[in-house]
């Protein structure tokens, strides 16, 4: 629903004498223009209308309710078809606020296939949170087997699923006036859920003060002191060692010091599998008309899992619901321990987590899901985070249950480019103890022999103090030739 905002306006015409719009129907409340030439508008419920220029055939093509994508394209091919329109394809779907809104590349003729540019125009950061693609990935999983999607939940404008929690709380909690403009609210987080809580509470008027551990990986740090979070950290601990409970115990113990001070508590507020039970859940189903054999998510809050499998669950009760978290985190049992695979795992059960709809929990090792992440990034060109290593790794662990006509789909958490001097780190690798990553690619035959006489004849190599010089060395030396001695390096 998105109730307070004023109706967004078409980019204006570059036409001046362009009728403002044909739309009539007042649920029809966000719209965006492709190029010159049509105009599309979406409201609640998938109330799907385009409308033209007036000289234009295709003038008001679709006027009709849509419940998937798949039909929405279905429909307008039928629609435009004799006015040979292409539809090329769907920009994106914003669900989180209750609009299905549809951002089409048009293309005019069916030889001259000419893009029309899609410009979508939103009223700020909030509708942007959710509507994160599917994306298949068989080079990690090939074939044969089920078809696996992984959707990818760092393309939410904060850059992770936590995006959609952060709305959550804050939607249920201002629902029943628990928050008011110059608030603060304290919260414990691994970093993503106050990075979602600052991007959102900005245009809300609230402050955010994050308690979060020593060991915040540099790029959730840089991203909350540039967003202006506060952020406290707790004293140091040992790597590995879950300090969740006693972040919350800040985070309370701050709260209780003035009226003004709230914290939400993600592990604790119904907002959290909410937002998950009406938008995640409902648009892995929707985006695959249903075809879902199975979900994978990984373990923190458990808002995701549980938001999601209740809503799976209710349209399908087949659907199996597969939990991952790091081993030593004591969601689905046993001991807790170190880990350190960051912003997933927990060494309590949280109120929210709704075992009811979860038929396996799957304990992964790190180096299975460090292994996992990095096999993504070589075979499928993805950067992932830790936890998103975890739902790889239990993909692969559970693929051999189900046929080649079968969906699977796992959540990706976020990606790994706040990860990068840990989880992409070489050395950092090494030592945890943990195998560096995938061997880079073969080369062989005349690649080999073309980039060793370029990259080992190229001047400064063999002096540069740096860690580049250095891996430039390693690669001659492997490559069996000797790197030259002098002359000065050329740009990069
Ligand atoms: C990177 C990352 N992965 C996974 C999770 C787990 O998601 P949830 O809290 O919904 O269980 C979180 C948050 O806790 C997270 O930040």
């Amino acid at each position: 629903m998105y109730p307070n905002h004023p109706p967004l306006s078409a980019k204006p015409s570059q036409k001046p004498d362009r009728p403002e719009s044909t739309v009539d129907d007042p649920g029809l409340t966000t719209c965006f223009t492709a190029h010159t030439h049509t105009r599309v508008c979406a409201g609640q419920n998938g109330v799907v209308s385009m409308s033209a220029e007036p000289d234009d055939p295709r003038q008001q093509w679709v006027s009709q309710k849509h419940t998937t994508v798949s039909d929405l394209v279905r429909e307008v091919h039928d629609l435009v078809g004799s006015h040979s329109v292409v539809v090329e394809g769907l920009v994106k779907t914003l669900t989180t606020t209750g609009l299905r809104l549809y951002g089409l590349w048009l293309s005019r003729g069916t030889r001259e296939r000419r893009k029309e540019q899609v410009v979508v125009l939103v009223p700020g950061i909030e509708p942007l949170i959710g509507g994160t693609p599917l994306v298949r990935v068989d080079r990690l999983f090939p074939s044969p087997g089920p078809r696996i999607y992984l959707k990818m939940e760092q393309f939410n404008p904060g850059g992770s699923v936590k995006d959609r929690t952060a709305l959550g709380m804050l939607r249920a909690e201002e629902r029943v006036g628990g928050l008011r403009t110059g608030m603060t609210i304290v919260e414990s987080s691994s970093g993503n859920t106050a990075i979602g809580l600052t991007m959102l509470a900005k245009e809300r008027g609230y402050r955010v003060v994050a308690i979060c551990d020593r060991h915040l990986p540099a790029g959730k740090r840089a991203r909350l002191r540039a967003l202006g979070a506060v952020t406290v950290f707790l004293p140091e601990t040992p790597v590995g060692m879950d300090t969740v409970r006693l972040r919350i115990a800040v985070a309370d113990d701050l709260a209780r010091r003035s009226p003004d001070i709230v914290t939400l508590g993600q592990y604790s507020h119904p907002g959290n599998p909410q937002i998950h039970r009406e938008t995640t859940g409902p648009e892995i189903w929707h985006e695959l008309d249903g075809d879902v054999a199975a979900v994978v998510a990984a373990v923190g809050t458990c808002g995701t899992i549980s938001g999601v499998g209740q809503f799976l669950r209710s349209v399908d009760p087949s659907v199996t619901v597969v939990g991952v978290e790091p081993e030593g985190s004591v969601v689905f049992g046993g001991e807790p321990g170190m880990y350190l695979v960051q912003g997933g795992g927990l060494d309590f059960v949280p109120s929210i987590f709704d075992p009811t709809v979860i038929d396996l929990g799957l304990k992964i090792p790190d180096a299975e899901a460090f292994a996992a992440v990095h096999a993504a990034a070589r075979r499928e060109g993805w950067m992932f985070g830790g936890t998103a290593g975890l739902v790889v790794a239990g993909l692969a662990r559970i693929r051999s249950r189900f046929g080649p006509g079968d969906t699977l789909v796992g959540i990706v958490p976020d990606g790994g480019d706040r990860y990068i001097e840990t989880l992409y780190e070489p050395s950092w690798l090494a030592r945890h103890g943990f195998d560096a990553s995938e061997p880079a690619e073969p080369l062989d035959g005349e690649l080999m022999a073309g980039v060793r006489n370029l990259l080992c004849s190229l001047d400064g190599f063999s002096r540069s103090p740096d860690d580049e010089g250095k891996d430039m060395r390693e690669l001659c030396e492997r490559l069996g030739a000797a790197p030259a001695l002098h002359g000065a390096v050329g740009g990069g």
